[in-house]
């Protein structure tokens, strides 16, 4: 079952989705948390720093894992999903860098970082919660349409469509033809799973959701292998639908 909630906008879409983070992660304080970079999310993230910052949510018992990361990308980048991380949400909290777990993606030995991951959500007992934007291709973090639902960690080469959108997230120019990603396993697994889509571009994929069946040429709609999941999209999306 998918919990499908149109909001009437961006703003009211990031302030439900901010407070169904704030109610499960005070239901579960030490739980390991998830959450995609892009655009979509950062509205709900930066409510859930001020959530943090005006008490009304305990973050610093938390453990949170990066959802994915462009190989050989410089951390410092402004387009890194890292850097996106630390902006919109862990320099504004109280956490401690143990409780976070970012991809090295300039590692040598890659299989040894999707490992790592792997081990890390192990630890925790998997994931309390995963926020995630949906890609224009349908995509859920770097697994891209036509991934196998039951992958864990692994490197992917990247979509054309994922290619062209992911320039909007860098500053200069930059070319990156590989991503490492939490698998769909890990994600659909989850305890809680949020899936979040504003504006037009996101409608194909969405339309694809809403079709009710799994189908692995859109990562998406394995939303539908789960008991529950929920979708929140906003009125401009849900218009062209
Ligand atoms: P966006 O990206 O939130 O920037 O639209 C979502 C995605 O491609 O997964």
């Amino acid at each position: 079952m998918i919990n499908y909630y149109v909001e009437k906008e961006y703003e009211s879409l990031s302030k439900r989705t901010a407070q169904l983070l704030i109610d499960e992660i005070n239901k579960k304080p030490a739980g390991l948390f998830c959450f995609a970079g892009g655009d979509t999310p950062v509205k709900t993230l930066e409510l859930l720093a001020a959530a943090e910052q005006a008490g009304k949510v305990d973050l610093s018992q938390a453990s949170f894992i990066q959802l994915d990361e462009w190989v050989n990308i410089d951390p410092n980048n402004h387009g890194s999903c890292r850097n996106y991380l630390q902006r919109t949400l862990f320099d504004s909290i109280r956490t401690s860098e143990e409780n976070i777990h970012f991809f090295n993606p300039n590692s040598i030995d890659l299989a040894e970082e999707c490992w790592l991951a792997n081990a890390f959500i192990e630890k925790k007992g998997g994931l309390s919660l995963a926020l995630l934007g949906i890609g224009v291709n349908g995509h859920l973090g770097f697994n891209e349409p036509g991934t196998p639902f039951d992958v864990n960690t692994h490197v992917v080469t990247l979509s054309e469509s994922t290619k062209k959108v992911g320039e909007k997230y860098f500053e200069k120019t930059s070319f990156f033809e590989r991503g490492i990603t939490l698998g769909l396993a890990q994600i659909l697994a989850a305890e809680m799973l949020i899936v979040i889509a504003s504006g037009s571009t996101k409608t194909n994929a969405v339309q694809t959701v809403l079709k009710g069946s799994p189908r692995e040429d859109c990562p998406a709609s394995g939303m539908w292998l789960r008991e529950e999941s929920t979708l929140i999209i906003d009125r401009s999306l849900a218009e062209t639908l």
